[in-house]
């Protein structure tokens, strides 16, 4: 990933060619400022990879769903992976087209399939016998035939956090390795389904390759099964998943990373099919960070506490996942270095963005938040109705906002009291 896009210029944090001071004071805070360079980059990585071989890039939109972030990937001629109606629309609306998007998720909507079935979907990751169901239904309603892959539970452990490990037999979602090859045969039998592809996500966060290679071996082996009950399998997804790093740790580089699954995949005689990656946190985390501003220094008898104005609401990840994000000052300071909790306005003990961290700071001073490219804004709420943050791309030299900050009164335009 792109570190330059987010560094130090005389002690002062750019995003490529703008510096944070400059953003902050004319998008206030809490903003999230995303690298387009940076998301260029980390998306190259993947295509440059797939190039010239049978392998295609669908980005997740759930990891950053802003119109701008998907019209960078869109230009760069990538595909992308929903999991709603509401992604498709954000997918259309940034220039994407329907023909490269393959549509995930455990409870898929008849209204969310019919639509993405007359936009003209790639493919629909099913989970489950009742969905095949009603897909083949809708479908039927309209007098189309739908394609579909099984998401295919490969019971491996890709050793991340439990809630974003994915692919365990405890897990809600995909199809029970033990019970794919029958669920194929049904799915086959079903009017209005053409059965395309298989599928699988394993997790999140992932920053090994061998738990990919043991999900790709198990998916191989159960699509020899398949082709030999008489139904073709063109594509082979292998989800999203590599981690990205937000403190010490060390990812495959990505190029790596989709070669030796290419590679494996060849090695063992499968070359001749099509490979789907679906990347989220890697082409989006490191191109995005959330600039804060700190509100009041309050030290305490057992913690010091930065209170900053950016929130749980804000950014989820730390609350939810006792997730790490590197918080600095975005303008490096001669002031004595204390250890701090970062935390929000919101009125939660949860509500904190960092714990223990040693920093250089006074009141009013600017902080950055790395790694918020990815599930950062999207995870965001009106929690205390705070407004949600503004989005910036930076784009070289120039700053453009591409989302603006909301404002307290959209906050219940939709809410009524109750007559009389
Ligand atoms: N494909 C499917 C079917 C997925 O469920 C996901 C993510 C992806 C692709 C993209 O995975 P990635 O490359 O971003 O790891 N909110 C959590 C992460 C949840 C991931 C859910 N699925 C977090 O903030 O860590």
């Amino acid at each position: 990933m792109n570190q330059s896009a987010f560094a130090f210029v005389d002690g002062v944090l750019h995003a490529e060619g703008v510096s944070a001071v400059s953003l902050a004071e004319q998008f206030g805070t809490p903003l999230f400022v995303y690298s387009r360079a940076a998301l260029t980059q980390a998306y190259e990585a993947y295509a440059n990879a797939c190039a010239g071989r049978r392998a295609f890039v669908h980005v997740a939109v759930k990891a950053n769903s802003n119109l701008a972030v998907l019209n960078v990937f869109a230009r760069l001629g990538a595909g992308f992976d929903i999991v709603s109606s509401g992604e498709l629309a954000r997918v259309l609306a940034a220039g994407g087209k329907a023909e490269n998007v393959v549509f995930s998720g455990v409870g898929k909507h008849a209204e969310e399939m019919r639509e993405a079935l007359a936009a003209g979907v790639k493919c629909f990751n099913v989970e489950s016998i009742p969905e095949l169901d009603r897909l083949n239904a809708v479908a039927a309603s309209i007098g189309k035939k739908a394609p579909v892959s099984l998401r295919v539970n490969p019971d491996v452990d890709p050793k991340t956090h439990p809630y974003i490990s994915t692919g365990l037999k405890a897990n809600k979602f995909g199809v029970a390795f033990s019970e794919a090859r029958a669920t194929y045969r049904t799915a086959a039998a079903m009017p209005n389904l053409e059965v395309v592809g298989i599928d699988c996500h394993i997790g999140s966060q992932i920053t090994e390759i061998s738990p990919y290679l043991d999900a790709v071996d198990k998916l191989l082996e159960l699509v020899e099964q398949i082709e030999a009950d008489g139904t073709a399998i063109h594509h082979i997804d292998v989800g999203g998943g590599l981690g990205i790093t937000y403190d010490s740790e060390t990812p495959p580089d990505i190029g790596e990373f989709v070669k030796t699954l290419l590679d494996h995949i060849e090695a063992r005689g499968h070359g001749f099919r099509n490979v789907f990656f679906e990347p989220g946190r890697s082409v989006t985390g490191n191109a995005g960070v959330l600039l804060t501003r700190v509100e009041f220094l309050k030290p305490g008898e057992e913690k010091n506490f930065a209170i900053v104005d950016a929130a749980m609401n804000d950014l989820a990840r730390p609350a939810m996942y006792q997730a790490f994000h590197a918080i600095e000052p975005a303008v490096k300071r001669e002031v004595a270095a204390q250890v701090y909790d970062v935390v929000g306005p919101v009125c939660e003990s949860g509500d904190w963005l960092g714990r223990d961290r040693q920093l250089a700071i006074e009141a009013g001073d600017l902080l950055v938040i790395r790694s918020a490219g990815a599930y950062g804004f999207v995870m965001s709420s009106n929690y205390n109705t705070r407004p949600r943050a503004a989005e910036v791309m930076v784009d070289g030299g120039s700053a453009h906002v591409v989302r603006a900050r909301e404002k307290v009164r959209d906050l219940f335009s939709g809410e009524s009291v109750l007559p009389g």
